[in-house]
C-alpha cells in the first residue's frame, strides 16, 4: 500500500466552466480534457504540487508515486487527469526518465493509475475529499507535510526571542494583576473576535508611538497572525472574479487567498521595486477592489518604496475610493545594517482618515509566529466586519496568549527588536557570504530589510529546487511568488530565507551549488536538445 502524505497546492488545478462537466484551462496549465473528464496537468504545475516528496526514506519512484497517490486520495489530482509524459516530468524534478516510469508503473500495479495507447497516464476514479480539489498551496507543503530537511531556506519563520520565550514559560512575570483577581484575564469568557481589549490598546499605542501611524483602539482587530489579517480583508472585500492588484514576486501567502477567494490577480512588475506608474495605470485601467503591497523591506526582495511613491499611492488612495489599498507592515521593523534612519513612514500615515487605506501586521517575525498574533488597522466600519468574519472563522484568538502579548509590547518591546536585529544581521551575512564564494554567478537585488534574499539563480528553478531537496536544501522556486508564474520571469528566481542558525546557512550555499551542479549535468528532453 502506498502511504499517506497530504499536501495542499497553490491555485487552483481545474476550473470548470459553466458548462456541465467542461473544463478549461487555470493559469495556462490544465489543458482541455478526456472523455468530459477532467484534462491534464503540466510537468511544472505537478512539481509544484508535489512540494517535498523526496524528503524521506526509501527509493526516489516510490516517493514519488506515493506522493502522486496522496494527491490523487485528497482530489487535487482528480479522476481523469492526464499526467505529463514521463520525460517532461522528469526534466521537471530534476530525475531520471526511469524514476518517472517505474513511479507511475507502481501506481498503476496499485490501480490508482491506468495508461492507454496514445492516452498517455490518467488518475482512475477512486474516493476523494471533494473540498480539497480547488484548495492549492504548494509554497505551505513544507508545513503541511512535517517533513524533515537538513537546511530548510524556504520558510521565513524565526525563533522564538527569549523574552518571549521567558513570559511564555512563567506568564507572572509580565502579566501581574492581569493574571489574578477581578481584573484577571482568566475571568472573562475569553471570547474575544475582535482582539483582548488590552492587547488592541497595546497595538494602538505601538502603531501610533513607535511606528509613527496615529490609531485608536476602535480603528484595530486583532487576528491569528498576518495571515489572518490578510484572508479577512480578501473575504470582507473582494467578490469572485474581482480585481485585486499584487506585487510580483509578493508574498504567496496572499496569493493563495486571493485564489481561493476567487479573485484575479493582476501583478505589477516589483523585483526591482515597485513602478508607481505602472501601479497608477493599472488602477485606473483595472479598477481593483484591493491593491495589495509591502512597501517596507517587501518580502521577497527586501526593498523599501520610497517616500515620494508612498505620498502617490495615498493620493491614488484618495481618487479611487472603490478600491483598498492594503500596506502589508508584516516586515517592517526588520530592517538589515545601519540604515541611514528609518524606513518612511507606513502608507496610512500619509493619510490616516483615508477610509480606503488599510493596515496590517504581525509580530511573528519579530517575537515568535508561534503566537500567532497579528492585526489589522483600518476604518471601524472595516473592523466591525472584519470581526463578523473572524467570529465565524474561530470566535477570536487565544485570549490568555493576547494578555502576555499585551505585556510584552507595552514592557519589552525596544529589548526584543535590538536582539532581533542582531539575529538577523548575522544570518543575512552569512547565507550572503557563503553565497557569493559557492555560487559568484548569482545575484540579488541588497535587501533593506526582511528574511529573504530574491536571487536570479538563471535557468528552471522549480527544477533546481528539486535538485536541491535531494541534497537536503529546501528553497522556494520563484514562480509560486508570482502572479504570472514563470511568465514575467520569476521562473529563474529562488527566494532564499536567512532564517537558520549562521552554520546551517554557510552549510546550504555549497549544497546548492551542487544541485545547480547537477541540473546543468541532467540530460534534457529531447525536444530540447535539438
Ligand atoms: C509580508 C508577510 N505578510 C504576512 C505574513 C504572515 O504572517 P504570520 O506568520 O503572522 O501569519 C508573512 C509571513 O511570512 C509575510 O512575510
Amino acid at each position: 500500500m502506498i502511504g499517506t502524505i497530504m499536501t495542499v497546492p497553490i491555485r487552483p488545478l481545474v476550473t470548470r466552466s459553466g458548462r456541465a462537466g467542461a473544463v478549461r484551462a487555470s493559469a495556462g496549465r490544465v489543458s482541455a480534457g478526456w472523455a468530459g473528464q477532467a484534462g491534464a496537468i503540466d510537468a511544472h504545475a505537478l512539481a509544484d504540487l508535489l512540494g517535498r516528496w523526496p524528503a524521506a526514506d526509501g527509493p526516489l519512484y516510490r516517493l514519488l508515486a506515493t506522493r502522486i497517490a496522496r494527491l490523487a486520495d485528497t482530489g487535487e489530482l482528480p479522476a481523469g487527469l492526464r499526467l505529463p509524459p514521463e520525460r517532461e516530468l522528469a526534466a521537471a524534478l530534476s530525475v531520471s526518465r526511469n524514476t518517472v516510469a517505474a513511479a507511475y508503473q507502481l501506481l498503476r500495479d496499485e490501480g490508482m493509475a491506468e495508461s492507454r495507447q496514445g492516452a498517455g497516464t490518467r488518475i482512475v476514479p477512486h474516493r476523494t475529499t471533494p473540498a480539497a480539489v480547488h484548495r492549492a498551496n504548494g509554497f505551505f507543503s513544507g508545513l503541511l507535510e512535517n517533513s524533515v530537511v537538513e537546511a530548510d531556506l524556504s520558510l521565513a519563520a524565526v525563533d522564538c526571542a527569549p523574552q518571549v520565550a521567558a513570559a511564555l514559560a512563567d506568564p507572572g512575570t509580565v502579566l501581574g494583576r492581569a493574571l489574578s483577581g477581578s481584573d484577571a484575564v482568566t475571568a472573562t469568557s475569553g471570547y474575544f473576535p475582535l482582539g483582548l481589549p488590552a492587547l488592541r490598546a497595546a497595538i494602538a499605542g505601538h502603531l501610533t508611538d513607535r511606528l509613527g501611524l496615529p490609531a485608536g483602539p476602535a480603528e484595530i482587530i486583532v487576528t491569528t497572525g498576518g495571515q489572518q489579517a490578510l484572508d479577512l480583508l480578501i473575504r470582507c472585500e473582494v467578490l469572485p472574479g474581482q480585481p485585486v492588484a499584487v506585487e510580483d514576486p509578493t508574498f504567496p501567502g496572499v496569493l493563495d487567498a486571493l485564489y481561493r477567494a476567487g479573485a484575479r490577480v493582476i501583478g505589477l512588475p516589483a523585483g526591482a521595486g515597485l513602478d508607481p506608474d505602472r501601479l497608477e495605470h493599472v488602477v485606473r485601467t483595472h479598477r481593483p477592489a484591493m491593491v495589495y503591497l509591502i512597501p517596507t523591506h517587501h518580502n521577497p526582495t527586501g526593498l523599501v518604496m520610497p517616500a515620494g511613491d508612498r505620498r502617490r499611492v495615498a493620493r491614488l488612495a484618495a481618487e479611487h475610493p472603490g478600491t483598498l489599498f492594503v500596506d502589508d507592515m508584516t516586515l517592517a521593523e526588520l530592517p538589515l545594517g545601519e540604515a541611514p534612519g528609518p524606513p518612511p513612514p507606513p502608507l496610512a500615515a500619509f493619510a490616516p482618515r483615508q477610509g480606503n487605506l488599510v493596515s496590517v501586521g504581525s509580530l511573528s517575525k519579530l517575537y515568535w509566529g508561534g503566537l500567532r498574533t497579528g492585526w489589522i488597522r483600518a476604518s471601524p466600519g472595516l473592523i466591525a466586519r472584519a470581526a463578523a468574519a473572524k467570529a465565524a472563522a474561530d470566535l477570536g484568538s487565544a485570549a490568555f496568549q493576547q494578555a502576555i502579548t499585551a505585556a510584552l509590547l507595552t514592557d519589552r518591546h525596544g529589548d526584543i527588536v535590538a536582539w532581533r536585529r542582531e539575529w538577523l544581521w548575522a544570518r543575512h551575512d552569512a547565507l550572503a557570504g557563503a553565497l557569493r564564494a559557492a555560487l559568484p554567478g548569482w545575484t540579488w537585488p541588497e535587501p533593506r530589510g526582511g528574511l529573504t534574499l530574491w536571487v536570479r539563480a538563471g535557468g528552471d528553478t522549480s527544477a533546481l529546487a528539486q535538485a536541491a531537496l535531494r541534497q537536503g536544501v529546501a528553497v522556494v522556486p520563484g514562480r509560486l511568488l508570482s502572479a504570472s508564474g514563470d511568465a514575467g520571469g520569476a521562473g529563474e528566481y529562488l527566494r532564499l530565507a536567512f532564517t537558520q542558525a549562521p552554520d546551517v546557512l554557510a552549510r546550504a550555499a555549497p549544497r546548492l551549488a551542487g544541485a545547480a551542479l547537477a541540473r546543468s549535468t541532467q540530460p534534457r528532453p529531447a525536444r530540447w536538445s535539438a
